[in-house]
């Protein structure tokens, strides 16, 4: 009787692979250890071997900057150009990718072109960055694999300040893409317009701020009071905006409020006040704001744009939906007579005439200037049209802050100094990133700046493996035990964040301010050990040609500790060392800058920052720190394990460490840990916590939530269980050394080749 039915069961399909509920659904708190392996290389069609250095050796980099200004200079009919130059919106989608930077955790920024994935793509302050990046589409085709989007992005953006007037500093080259969204980054508590991310993108107004009315959710305090405190480590003032909201906080109209969310948006960008200014007055020079339409209209953004958008959001159903009628902010007008031109203009209007505020056609807060003899400003499409000036009320913020306006007035007196702060300022916004020079690529790289952190060029022979072995010994030999040299090392190196690049071992700021100040080295512990060190250099810098920077020298007396250490417990090990680090100088070490690099949560020495509200579990923070160090779950686990048998806490607390024998490569931390011959305790806060023997005998232990956090989450806890196993004690040495060489090398850019063949 089935004859010739279907033959499956159940012909109704419900879901898919990964169609929701899934674990974060039941279990939104969980530790999300999978962040540690984002972007693998299977995500990737370039496949393991893809050098992007070595690519873009063969990039034609003049035949490039020629067809980004055809380009720029065109217009295509699906999306006609403004005044009939590109540049503007270039401009603006280079500033928005880069724009994402914040110092607190090095996140964001222009490094991987995230603007291509959600949910940057589809923040509403993104609206219509979609069409300039189609437009370098057949660009991107012609250089294909030698040339990264994250790359193209900027440089489009630099080109067209260039091609405007504007002269710039250099480019690097170097910013290699990611294949797919950033899970990792949080962009602050709000929803976008009270919806769940699940059902944003279906409707208009997605994340328009002024439907942001959880705003208050990442800020404290009140703008007109003097605690004023956005959450750590967020930059911009609401979820879904760059930095600030053009039409002041909440859309408030007021320019003072706007001043103060500014100063601070801007200041985890890194950037000062003069640079603020800089960046805002010299990038509104450039085009106009697009308000044509009620944003009710507007169709969705591209994540949740239909298939056949393909990829591109914000559909416009009025007029042609494009040039007159092209609406993207909601506010209107252009801030100068001629937007495609390096002038001064933008700045000698703001301040020359008074504005009032008024409404956009699109219903946006914005200010005309009340003189109705001010000048005009071309339409962008329509022939032998002129429109009044605008300003948004995050311009008029430059007139009313006290600071602000004396930087205006100063830009303003001297143009060729304004113009100079401009493009330094640029140059810094887009390469923040980047990291170390060793990473910029390319023929046109320009000066050196404290922001890039410096570390001088080796003129002198390096050391030979022979010097390697000596120095090893006299590391030793100085007296000075195995767990100091290795705290050391470890303070030094585990300062690196892959996310900005920064930090690590080489320069040796371990020395200078701030770091070595901060309570986490233990600044007693470590003035002794490089006053020993200091010693090492010094006798073995005057024995020969060959010398050791001090960078090397405390890496290597902490891999001498690590083998030290590993020999106690019976292990006899090479630790891998690649030489080549240098010492930078105070003179080249922005001490503020370098302030953001303090860990609020150091898991692997026990550490939390005391000066600091922590409204999610030290544990959290701990993963972050392992994601920040670009560490595999296994690596993170081999690294907490190891150093707790190694006896690494900051301040040389028991907390952790489960061993009799302390300073021994061994594996009785996981083994204490998995053990059910003890049972676990929380003290009051659950801070801390109780380890006592269910038998009442034998030796109790306290533990961070750092600790139990590898005995509780199911995931990590596999990873403990085969640490602990028989065996496990020879895997964890043998994992132990490989991620420490790791820590240590991973900001030796300039040791690619050396670093990979350890
Ligand atoms: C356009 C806001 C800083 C460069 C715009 C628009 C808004 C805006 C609302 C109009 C978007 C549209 O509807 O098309 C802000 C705010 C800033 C800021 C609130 C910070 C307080 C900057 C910076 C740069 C920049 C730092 C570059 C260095 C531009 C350019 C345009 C623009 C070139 C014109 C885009 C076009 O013509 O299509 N900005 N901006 N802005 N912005 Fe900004």
């Amino acid at each position: 009787a089935n004859q010739g039915a279907c033959p499956f069961r159940g012909t109704r399909i419900g879901g898919a692979a990964g169609s929701e509920p899934q674990l974060d659904h039941w279990w939104p708190n969980r530790l999300k250890v999978e962040i540690l392996h984002q972007n693998p290389v299977q995500a990737s069609p370039l496949g393991p071997n893809h050098d992007y250095a070595e690519a873009i050796k063969d990039l034609d980099v003049e035949a490039l900057k020629a067809d980004v200004r055809a380009l720029l200079h065109s217009s295509k009919e699906w999306w006609p150009s403004d005044y009939g130059h590109y540049g503007p919106q270039m401009v603006r989608m280079a500033w928005h990718s880069a724009g994402t930077y914040r110092i607190a955790d090095g996140r964001g920024g222009s490094a991987e072109g995230m603007q291509r994935f959600a949910p940057i793509n589809s923040w509403w302050d993104n609206g219509n960055t979609d069409k300039s990046r189609r437009l370098l589409l057949p660009i991107k085709q012609k250089y294909g694999a030698k040339l990264s989007w994250a790359d193209l992005m900027m440089l489009a953006g630099t080109i067209a300040l260039e091609d405007m007037g504007l002269p710039i500093q250099g480019f690097a080259f170097g910013r290699v893409d990611a294949w797919e969204a950033d899970r990792a980054t949080y962009w602050g508590p709000e929803d976008w317009n009270g919806k769940r991310p699940s059902e944003v993108g279906q409707g208009p107004m997605e994340g328009h701020p002024n439907q942001m009315v959880t705003r208050d959710l990442r800020w404290e305090g009140d703008v007109q009071e003097d605690h004023y405190d956005l959450e750590a480590p967020l930059a911009n003032a609401n979820q879904a905006l760059i930095y600030v909201d053009p039409e002041g906080p909440n859309g408030n109209g007021n320019a003072q409020d706007s001043a103060r969310d500014i100063r601070e948006t801007f200041a985890r960008m890194a950037m000062n006040d003069e640079e603020t200014v800089a960046l805002i007055a010299g990038g509104h020079a450039f085009g106009k704001s697009h308000g044509m339409v009620s944003a009710e209209e507007i169709g969705p953004a591209p994540e949740g744009a239909p298939l056949q958008a393909q990829g591109l959001g914000w559909q416009n159903p009025r007029g042609l939906g494009f040039a007159q009628y092209t609406m993207t902010n909601g506010i209107e007008g252009s801030w100068t007579p001629d937007p495609t031109m390096w002038d001064n203009s933008y700045l000698e209007n703001l301040f020359k005439y008074e504005w009032k505020q008024v409404k956009s056609p699109a219903g946006a807060v914005q200010w005309t200037p009340e003189d109705p003899d001010a000048p005009k400003t071309p339409d962008a499409h329509i022939e032998g049209q002129m429109n009044p000036l605008m300003m948004m009320t995050s311009d008029l913020a430059l007139k009313v802050d006290p600071e602000y306006r004396k930087i205006c007035e100063r830009f303003l007196s001297d143009f060729d100094y304004f113009t100079e702060a401009f493009s330094k300022a640029w140059h810094k916004l887009i390469h923040r990133d980047l990291g170390p020079t060793s990473r910029w690529l390319g023929p046109q790289i320009g000066g050196t700046f404290i922001w890039q952190d410096p570390t001088p060029e080796a003129d002198y022979p390096q050391v030979s493996d022979t010097d390697i072995a000596s120095l090893k010994e006299a590391c030793l030999a100085t007296g000075v035990p195995p767990r100091e040299l290795i705290a050391t090392a470890w303070a030094s190196a585990s300062t690196y964040r892959d996310t900005d690049k920064r930090g690590g071992a080489n320069g040796a700021r371990i020395r200078l301010a701030p770091q070595k100040d901060w309570a986490v080295n233990n600044p007693a512990q470590l003035s002794r050990v490089l006053e020993a060190l200091e010693g090492v250099k010094a006798e073995f810098d005057a024995k020969g040609a060959a010398k050791v920077s001090m960078a090397d020298l405390i890496v290597l007396a902490g891999c001498a500790g690590v083998e030290a250490a590993a020999k106690a417990a019976g292990y006899e090990i090479d630790v891998p060392f690649v030489a080549g680090r240098t010492d930078a100088s105070e003179e080249w070490t922005d001490a503020e800058s370098f302030n953001w690099l303090l860990p609020v949560v150091d898991g692997f020495r026990n550490y939390q920052h005391p000066g600091i509200r922590y409204q999610i579990p030290a544990e959290h923070l701990f993963l972050d720190q392992a994601a920040k160090l670009a560490l595999t779950a296994p690596e993170w686990a081999a690294l907490a394990g190891g150093l707790r048998a190694l006896d690494q806490n900051y301040d040389g607390s028991d907390t952790g460490i489960f061993t009799e024998r302390k300073g021994q490569l061994t594996n009785d931390y996981f083994r204490t840990l998995v053990s059910m011959d003890y049972a676990w305790h929380p003290q009051e806060g659950e801070q801390m916590f109780d380890i006592r023997p269910r038998s009442g005998e034998g030796k109790s232990y306290t533990a961070s939530r750092c600790d139990l956090i590898f005995g509780s989450n199911s995931e990590l806890r596999q990873l403990a269980e085969y640490y602990a196993a028989d065996d496990g004690e020879a895997y964890l040495v043998r994992d132990f050394v490989k991620a420490w060489h790791k820590v240590m090398t991973l900001d030796r850019f300039d040791a690619a080749e050396e670093r990979r063949k350890v």
